[in-house]
């Protein structure tokens, strides 16, 4: 067998760096207050803390123009993720206005993205005719109501995950709104920018996997209590609502998607994943995902909130030419002097862009969100992958129900 990581440095970094495993989260729920009004520092948040990210300083950020787009920012929630994502700091941004609808939360989201302006609601501040593009960092539950109402006031949609909430419905409104309006959609999803995640889109464009045979992701994060949201969203959320992390390891790699599924759901002890207890009545802390791909292959994709212990956002692919796990492995001669061609670093950020948090992922996702409006093109995550990404778990969830019937789950085709 060749190993990659053996004979090419860049190889071993990569896949040391992008092993995806979330250290000594435990016990986080407990250390964040309940109080709804006062947002927590973060960085106690498993995925936070994971800023290292291997960038190639040889293939440096080069400007192409100084226009700088004008953005709105909503939410600034338990993740404070409002002020993750350095739109506050990108040359071809100037942060116009933020809004939150707790003023405490406005007034830290304001100083945090040293920004003057702030409205009490997103609904006001889309009334601003400056304002072109929103950043939703709001709560989930309202992502699909926010990036509508956005769309329809004329402004390019940046959205956190998912891109709705369990709703098939919502979807569809969501891909009709986006192909109406014209305007750019781009969902958030951090494991698209994991070191990993990357490296496997780059050597996949280049052919060196062939057709993805058997791809596999896991987004493990215990809440053994509920964790802090607004009106209470996550409390007991089935767990394949929110799948993006793990499902994105093979839909933002090879921009296909999920034909069909079964999946299966376990009834465990924590009480917020016990259906009487949560307004879902969703009865499942764990759930996973068998399910099929649109290139043929299978793909297993596990969501786990109720297994205290190391948590992860991390996925792996195997395709006919080759294999990503930690690194890039063939047994192919000249499929490896091919992927020796490929650059699977990522590229330098623009200057006081901060690679962020997920596997230094957050820089990555508003340079690209940036770089898609100035050049009229359509962004890495655009609405048929968010969508693709998201509404094949909605599905499972279903399936699991029904104790793994298979069922089929729509296609967004751009
Ligand atoms: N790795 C990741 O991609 C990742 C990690 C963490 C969180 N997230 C996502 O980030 C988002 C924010 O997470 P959170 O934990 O901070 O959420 P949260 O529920 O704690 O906070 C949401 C915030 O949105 C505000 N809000 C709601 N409606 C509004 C409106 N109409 N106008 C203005 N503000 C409004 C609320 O006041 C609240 O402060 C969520 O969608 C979550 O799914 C993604």
């Amino acid at each position: 067998m060749t190993l990659f990581n053996s004979s090419r440095r860049r190889f071993l970094q990569t896949g040391v760096a992008s092993a995806g495993l979330v250290s000594a989260n435990l016990l986080f729920g407990a250390e964040l207050r309940q109080d709804d009004s006062t947002p927590q520092t973060p960085k106690d948040i498993a995925g936070f803390d994971e800023t290292q990210t291997n960038i190639d300083e040889a293939r440096a950020w080069e400007p192409f123009t100084d226009r700088k787009i004008r953005v709105g920012i909503a939410g600034f929630g338990l993740c404070q993720f409002g002020a993750a994502f350095s739109f506050e700091n990108h040359p071809n941004v100037e942060v116009v206005a933020v809004t939150d609808l707790i003023p405490e939360r406005c007034a830290g989201l304001a100083k945090a993205c040293r920004c003057e302006k702030t409205y009490p609601s997103l609904e006001e501040m889309l009334k601003d005719d400056s304002i072109e593009a929103v950043f939703l960092a709001t709560d989930a539950a309202s992502h699909a109501e926010h990036t509508l109402a956005s769309l329809k006031a004329g402004k390019h949609v940046a959205c956190a995950v998912p891109a709705v909430l369990g709703s098939l419905e919502d979807a569809d409104r969501l891909f009709e709104a986006v192909k109406e309006t014209g305007l750019t959609y781009m969902m958030f999803e951090t494991s698209a920018y994991r070191d990993d995640a990357y490296a496997t889109r780059q050597l996949y464009k280049a052919g060196v996997f062939g057709k993805m045979v058997y791809s596999e992701g896991e987004y493990n994060h215990y809440y053994g209590t509920p964790l802090p949201s607004f009106r209470e969203w996550r409390t007991g959320l089935p767990p394949l609502f929110y799948p993006t992390h793990a499902t994105g390891y093979y839909t933002c790699v090879t921009g296909h998607s999920f034909t069909e599924v079964s999946a299966l759901g376990n009834r465990g002890i924590v009480p917020q994943y016990q259906a009487k207890n949560n307004r879902y009545q969703n009865p499942f802390g764990t759930e996973v995902a068998l399910f099929r791909t649109s290139e043929g292959g299978m793909a297993r994709m596990t969501v786990s909130r109720d297994t205290p212990g190391a948590g992860s956002e991390s996925g792996r692919n195997r395709g006919q030419k080759g294999v990503y796990t930690d690194a890039f492995y063939t047994e192919i001669p000249e499929v490896e002097e091919l992927a020796k061609t490929v650059d699977i670093l990522k590229p330098g950020l623009p200057p006081g862009v901060d690679a962020g948090g997920h596997g230094g992922s957050h820089g990555y996702l508003t340079t690209e969100f940036i770089d898609a409006l100035l050049r009229e093109r359509k962004p890495l995550v655009d609405i048929a992958t968010a969508l693709n990404t998201t509404v094949c778990g909605i599905v499972a969830h279903q399936s699991a129900l029904r104790d793994g019937e298979t069922l089929k789950i729509p296609q967004y085709k751009f």
